[in-house]
């Protein structure tokens, strides 16, 4: 604390990432890619690290945002770019959020980082508790209401459940509140959930955020984007240029390109992972674990008997990162990042050597 800070940082309660460790740890906190990105990445990376650098780089992200386009079949002007999806996160907040005090609605339990952004901007919230079996209630967002949300926002496959919603009850919610912004958080989206992408035709208050983070293995490169009609992305991009004119470096939006253009990397590599959820689902459960439908790279476990703190604690003795949120209605839940074959194979022994089970 320092008596030069301006007035409103003293009441900012920031978001907590999960742990980068720095001794050797198996990390499945964090739902980063169990492969690395695409050779390809890094062959488009090293060729624009030049003294090339020296210029800032392309100011309309071109050649990116027309392969985003072209992969989700909308227009040019449909796509905003930032750096990470947190950064267009803030952004649409920013943009969309803040009309004449009304109300965002959101799950209870979600992406915990839209609580810090409706504190950083002053959005009033209400959240909608997520029914017993940890399912999003569709008709929470449909019935009718005295003052219509300003916006709703979910991620789908909400995070930390990994529980997909359908697209009929996308367009059902977007359908019953043309006055709101409906944002749809789709970070985990390519591990086996659709697109509302494919609704943004048919509904101009969908916006529809994705990110390189997770299935195409580029969490450290720092790209997201949005798309959504182009009134909402010209208003964004007002925001953006009034914020930072450059978020995507030259480095991050050759590897993004590349990355995008390499899709059978992609298609072979989410298909393996999706396989190993599936593998480790049924592993889990024969352990005494119940685990919730997941269409990520991440699977969300509770185990009936043994203390997730507990289990918690003794993974990471083991040399094993889990994801733990002190949360209330989750606080006996895991969230396990789902890393390869080999990784599964070495969580799967520590946990049966903490559950004392014979293998
Ligand atoms: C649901 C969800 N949305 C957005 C993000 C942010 O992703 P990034 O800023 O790396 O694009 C995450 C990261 O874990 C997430 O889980």
């Amino acid at each position: 604390m320092s008596r030069f800070w301006s007035d409103h940082i003293h009441a900012l309660q920031p978001y907590v990432p999960g742990e980068q460790p720095k001794q050797n740890l198996l990390k499945l906190n964090t739902n980063e890619h169990a492969y690395g990105p695409s050779p390809k990445v890094l062959e488009a990376i090293a060729a624009v690290t030049n003294d090339r650098l020296r210029l800032y780089p392309p100011y309309d992200s071109a050649a990116l945002i027309a392969a985003i386009a072209d992969l989700h079949q909308v227009g040019t002007d449909q796509v905003f770019l930032g750096n990470g999806s947190d950064e267009v996160l803030a952004h649409v907040f920013n943009t969309l959020f803040l009309r004449d005090n009304r109300p965002l609605l959101m799950p209870d339990i979600t992406y915990s980082f839209y609580k810090t952004y409706c504190r950083f901007f002053g959005v009033p919230s209400e959240l909608q508790p997520l029914a017993d079996d940890y399912t999003i209630t569709v008709s929470d967002y449909t019935r009718p209401r005295d003052v219509a949300p300003a916006a709703i926002i979910f991620a789908n496959p909400n995070a930390p459940t990994g529980i997909a919603l359908g697209l009929d009850d996308i367009a059902a919610i977007a359908q019953a509140n043309p006055d709101s912004a409906i944002v749809v958080d789709e970070a985990y989206v390519d591990f086996g959930a659709q697109s509302a992408a494919a609704l943004l035709g048919q509904y101009d208050n969908i916006v529809v955020i994705h990110t390189l983070s997770k299935s195409y293995a580029l969490a450290g490169l720092r790209v997201g984007y949005a798309l959504a009609n182009p009134e909402v992305v010209a208003g964004l991009q007002r925001v953006k240029d009034s914020f930072n004119s450059y978020p995507l470096d030259t480095l991050a939006q050759a590897g993004a390109l590349a990355a995008i253009q390499d899709r059978s990397y992609f298609d072979e590599k989410r298909a393996a992972i999706m396989q190993s959820r599936e593998q480790l689902t049924a592993a889990l459960r024969s352990l005494g674990f119940q685990v919730l439908p997941s269409k990520t790279n991440f699977v969300f476990a509770r185990h009936e008997q043994v203390d997730a703190k507990h289990i918690h604690q003794a993974l990471r003795d083991h040399g094993i990162l889990v994801r733990h949120f002190n949360q209330p209605r989750i606080e006996q839940f895991l969230r396990i990042t789902i890393g390869t074959p080999e990784q599964c194979a070495t969580l799967l022994t520590a946990l049966r050597d903490i559950l004392s089970v014979q293998s």
